[in-house]
């Protein structure tokens, strides 16, 4: 199983399927709205569009799936959607991490957590320890989390562990602090939804990740229009600064 791999210190390998998808999971609150139900309706049948996607990373032999849950910024919904989804958050980790467990998913949860207060994060803990031994796919919902927030704390972080080194930190002593330490680099990002733009999610990480944008809304988007995803990276060219020319050389050439 690939570890942490940087797209700027080597050349990642060109890999048919991609091991590691980053996921915006935009546009639940417009598909209520469309249907003239309540946001939180949107919000309800994005979790099955969430088992979904797990089910068919697990098919696809996808090792990493990534999904943004809640922003740092999301504090700023009105306080009844803000509830609303926390408690579909717990719903979900009470039903399902038994679940993800039999089929040899790895739940991790990165983000500013404090934030959610004990009882979340007691429940939050439990369900990574129980699935820790499970490898077949790392699935990691990004919650309470913001790109900025994130290499702030692995910057405070490094600053504590070596503070003798000041001025002298490369990249690869920042990324160990990361909040993704333990995945590749997304090698995929989708946003659902139709904006086209990152809302402070892997700021870091997506420095070279394949970007792919579709209008169709989260509660929409099936097996087959991630599969759709998966075919224009298929197409992609990917050369990490390199020319055209040199992908088909042989290597040392
Ligand atoms: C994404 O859907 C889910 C979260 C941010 C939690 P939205 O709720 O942002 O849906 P739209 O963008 O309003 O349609
Ligand atoms: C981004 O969606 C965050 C999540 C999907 C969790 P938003 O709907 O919050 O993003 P903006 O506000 O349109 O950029
Ligand atoms: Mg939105």
């Amino acid at each position: 199983m690939a570890i942490f791999s940087s797209s700027t210190r080597q050349v990642p390998e060109a890999v048919a399927v991609p091991c590691h998808v980053a996921v915006i999971m935009d546009g639940n609150g417009r598909w209520a709205k469309k249907r003239l139900l309540p946001r939180v309706a949107g919000h309800v049948k994005g979790v099955e569009l969430v088992r979904e996607m797990v089910r068919t990373c697990l098919e696809r032999g996808i090792g990493f799936l990534t999904l943004f849950a809640f922003s740092s910024e999301n504090w700023r919904r009105p306080q009844e959607e803000v509830t609303l989804l926390m408690q579909l958050f717990v719903k979900a980790l009470e039903q399902e991490v038994e679940k993800l467990g039999r089929n040899g998913v790895r739940l991790r949860v990165v983000g500013d957590l404090p934030r959610f207060g004990p009882q979340l994060q007691e429940l939050i803990h439990r369900a990574e320890e129980k699935t820790a031994g499970n490898s077949r796919l790392t699935l990691t919902i990004a919650a309470n989390y913001g790109g900025r927030w994130d290499i702030m704390q692995a910057a405070n972080r490094l600053a504590q562990a070596t503070p003798e080194r000041l001025g002298a930190w490369t990249e690869a002593d920042l990324e160990p602090f990361l909040s993704m330490h333990f995945a590749p680099e997304p090698d995929l990002f989708i946003r659902t939804g139709g904006e086209e733009r990152i809302s402070n999610f892997l700021l870091w990480q997506l420095a070279y990740t394949e970007l792919y944008f579709t209008p169709t809304l989260w509660p929409d988007f099936t097996t087959a229009e991630f599969d759709k995803a998966i075919a224009s990276f298929q197409k992609r060219e990917r050369r990490f600064g390199r020319t055209s020319e040199q992908l088909t050389e042989p290597p040392n050439a």
